[in-house]
């Protein structure tokens, strides 16, 4: 049976631009590649966590339109359960502006959240049942918060193990890492939201530390191409990053952890072996362009998990 895993966050369509700076303002420039797919946090570490093995449930609200349709095909590919996602009669689904530069695969992102922007605690509840019968519930920022606080509290009450990916870091009150198994931000994030300067893996253990003081059980910082970095209940640990041969896109690699973590984790592994496991899904979604088309199969991440012991 695979593990279920309950995400709540939004779907949007990603258009992105490869190009090899962004314009200044007022400027156009010729850009040098273009993709559309889907998109938004939340869909794609749904989409991850399926791939990877898990029985990954979707809460969100889309419209009615053809980006709607594209998420809905999209979860139908990767058999996504849908029986919390909610279609808005009125609102468009959102989209995201990204741009990828030729030079680095790094990225840089507007995101418009749409119909996910209404999605609220009245949804959360209604979405009882999807979400108590998980192992896991992962949420982020681009829903409101409150919405994600909803989540994260049910979650809790049920005894369901509880990820925040506080993407886009936003100012939130200090209780909302009380209910947080597992807090997850890069380290950009990181460093918003304590103020701490995020560079190093010691400036991470510091950062760390701090979520940890503010209540999260444990603090779990993605530092790109040096790893990740959990302190908090169950230890303190660094798990290096895989050796990648060529980045081509950077773009949705902490979907792609998230995703590979939270099935890890709903699977039982160890906290160590599933922060490995989040490393190898990123670590894959690297090398090909694009968020959720880029997410890796369970076969692939077991084969990279095996060819670097
Ligand atoms: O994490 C990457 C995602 O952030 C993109 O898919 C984009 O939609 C934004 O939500």
């Amino acid at each position: 049976m695979r593990a279920p895993v309950a995400v709540l966050g939004i779907f949007v369509a990603d258009l992105a631009f490869r190009a090899p700076r962004l314009p200044v303002m007022g400027e156009t420039i010729l850009g040098q590649g273009f993709k559309d797919g889907p998109g938004g946090k939340g869909s794609n570490q749904a989409i991850a966590a399926a791939r990877a093995g898990g029985d990954a449930r979707m809460i969100t609200r889309i419209g009615r339109d053809t980006f709607g349709e594209m998420a809905q095909k999209a979860w139908a590919a990767d058999g996504i359960d849908t029986s919390a996602v909610v279609i808005d009669e009125t609102l468009p689904t959102g989209a995201a502006f990204i741009f990828v530069s030729t030079e680095t695969g790094n990225n840089a992102i507007i995101v418009e959240s749409g119909a996910a922007a209404n999605l609220s605690p009245a949804d959360v509840a209604a979405a009882e049942q999807t979400i108590v019968t998980s192992k896991v519930l992962m949420t982020q920022f681009e829903q409101p918060v409150p919405t994600a606080i909803a989540g994260l509290k049910l979650a809790r009450q049920h005894g369901v193990t509880t990820i925040l990916n506080p993407a886009p870091a936003v100012t939130v009150p200090d209780e909302i890492y009380g209910l947080c198994d597992y807090v997850t931000p890069n380290e950009t994030e990181a460093a918003t939201l304590t103020g701490l300067k995020v560079e190093t893996e010691a400036d991470a253990l510091l950062a760390a530390k701090d979520f940890v003081r503010r209540g999260a059980r444990n603090a779990l910082i993605t530092l790109g191409e040096k790893g990740a970095l959990l302190h908090g209940a169950v230890g303190t640990f660094m798990v290096p990053a895989f050796k990648i041969p060529k980045v081509v896109d950077t773009t949705g690699a902490g979907d792609a952890f998230n995703g590979g973590f939270a099935v890890a984790l709903a699977e039982g592994m160890s906290p160590e072996a599933a922060v490995r496991f989040g490393c190898a899904t990123a670590g894959l979604s690297v090398q090909k362009p694009g968020t959720a088309p880029s997410m890796p199969s369970r076969a692939e991440i077991e084969a990279l998990l095996a060819s670097q012991p």
